[in-house]
């Protein structure tokens, strides 16, 4: 048999910076010579934090994390039960951590890391993260809604009828009025103008989008919305600002938070330029209770997840699902996560032996331990690890004890004060509330009962300051180029650049 110390020594073995998983394990002992780490060049190559509750998932996540702020990498987590604050604070000197820095052979340092801590619409602690409904696409506004096929194409075509008659849909009001303008008399013959669409789905989606005014939709669509480009800074002294998404408030609405950090991503994807392969990532993505995202989801929801894991990395993203099983992940995504890190599962129920079984198939067989074994008797912060190495090969799966954080395992202390105090808050802290498709449906219809009906198809009047605008647009080259550049013009613009998710596209 091989020398297990020398051959984890030289597989996980690295010439550039690393991501440190602790010290192999082997035959129940730890060997200080099996150093277990990831290359920091390899974090783009996504990856995978599985294990049962309480096996160490969002530990491993915030020793991650905070490794890749300390060599510069700005990190965005998901932090679904307000446990990974406490990565603004230094760990204790004495306790748990220590303990584990000892076992292992190395160093405790504590260390408190630069942290921007950021809710979904300002629902809890933290800077509100905003979007537009124009903006968060109709696939992605399918999916929240739990639409199906039908539904997410029918949102679709209403999204683009929107763009088409420069009716701005910002806030969840804006969709409303418009469906409901659709589903009215004086809609009528509109609704009949757009192909595919009928009444009876207008209604269901007028139905299902009270459901999410109240569930948390109120406060997420609208404006200002969040730029991405937020989400890659680095602090003065030059490590990664780790952006903290607290979700603990909006727990109960797992559609809404998980469909919003897909919608993260994909803005990531849109407005980064491609990089190919750097020796650090730009950002690396942290998506916790990953299943939420693929429960329910439509197929072409999950093409769109698909498309992006895979493209995005050359943009200099890595993205880590966390979950409590791979099985969670669709087959594409999954054999798309070239790091991953399994703790602990149970095997008490034949439904446990079976999910077993499957987590097994998906390991390179072990030359040291018997996987099946291995996986159920996993301490709490170890896991069974397999990673590419630098050339790019997957190493051999080594069952590590993974070293503890350097910030503070606890939660924070005043995440509110400490989201307050942030210059991101006098961006984002206050609500704006623009003209949009609300009051332009408001005023079409207080014209039409006023004076005769206008006439059916005919684009909105132009609101006196985009008169100018309008006028431009009846002209000939240069002042169409006027028109483009108005904000009007820009609006129109927009339409014909939906991207993934039918999202608009960007660039930062
Ligand atoms: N690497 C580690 N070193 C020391 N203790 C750990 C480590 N990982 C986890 N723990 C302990 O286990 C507890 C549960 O871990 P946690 O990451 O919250 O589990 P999960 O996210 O899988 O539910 C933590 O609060 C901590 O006390
Ligand atoms: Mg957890």
């Amino acid at each position: 048999m091989t020398d297990f110390g020398p051959a984890i020594a030289t597989a996980y073995r690295a010439e550039g910076a690393v991501i440190s998983l602790g010290r192999g394990v082997h035959e129940g002992a730890v060997v200080p010579e099996a150093v277990v780490q990831i290359p920091l060049a390899m974090m783009n190559r996504h990856g995978l934090v599985a294990g049962a509750t309480g096996t160490g998932k969002t530990k491993t996540l915030q020793g991650i994390a905070e490794q890749l702020s300390a060599a510069g990498v700005a990190v965005f987590v998901a932090d679904v039960k307000g446990d990974l604050s406490g990565l603004a604070a230094p760990g204790e000197q004495t306790g748990a951590a220590a303990k584990r820095a000892s076992e292992l052979g190395t160093a405790y340092t504590p260390a408190g890391f630069p942290v921007e801590f950021l809710s979904l619409g300002g629902l809890g602690p933290g800077v509100p993260v905003r979007a537009t409904v124009s903006d968060f696409g109709p696939q992605l506004l399918g999916k929240v809604l739990q639409a199906n096929d039908t539904q997410e194409q029918s949102l679709d075509l209403v999204f683009h009828y929107a763009d088409e008659k420069q009716l701005p849909l910002l806030d969840l009001s804006d969709l409303r009025a418009l469906l409901t303008f659709l589903a009215s008399d004086d809609g009528k013959a509109e609704l009949e103008g757009i192909g595919g669409l009928s009444g009876q789905t207008v209604g269901v989606l007028l139905r299902a989008l009270i459901g999410l005014q109240d569930g948390g939709g109120e406060e997420l669509f609208g404006e200002p919305m969040f730029q991405i480009a937020d989400l890659l800074r680095t602090a003065p002294d030059g490590r990664g600002i780790v952006s903290c998404l607290e979700l603990a408030a909006v727990q109960e609405h797992p559609e809404l938070f998980s469909t919003a950090l897909m919608w993260l991503l994909a803005e990531l994807f849109e407005a980064l330029p491609e990089a190919g392969d750097l020796d650090r990532p730009k950002l690396v993505f942290f998506l916790d209770e990953a299943h939420l995202l693929f429960d329910g989801a439509t197929k072409a929801f999950l093409d769109a997840i698909e498309r992006t894991v895979r493209l995005i990395r050359s943009k200099g993203v890595g993205v880590f699902f966390v979950t409590q099983t791979p099985k969670d992940v669709p087959p594409a995504v999954l054999a798309q996560l070239g790091n991953r890190i399994q703790h602990a599962l149970r095997a008490f129920t034949p439904d446990d032996a079976k999910d077993l079984r499957a987590t097994v198939s998906t390991f390179p067989k072990s030359e040291f331990y018997d996987l099946a074994e291995l996986l159920t008797q996993l301490g709490i912060g170890e896991a069974a690890v397999t990673i590419l190495s630098e050339s790019g090969v997957p190493t051999p799966v080594v069952h590590a004890r993974l070293p503890a954080p350097a910030s503070r395992m606890a939660p924070a202390d005043d995440v509110d004060a400490a989201a307050k105090a942030s210059p991101l808050h006098a961006k984002y802290g206050t609500r704006v509330d623009s003209e949009s498709a609300r009051e332009k449906l408001a005023a079409r219809t207080a014209a039409a009962a006023q004076a005769a009906p206008t006439p059916v198809g005919a684009p909105p009047e132009p609101e006196p300051e985009h008169k100018e605008a309008a006028k431009a647009a009846g002209g000939g080259v240069e002042t169409v180029s006027k028109f483009l550049q108005s904000r009007q013009g820009k609006q129109l613009q927009r339409q014909v650049v939906r991207g993934v998710f039918g999202m608009l596209k960007k660039r930062l």
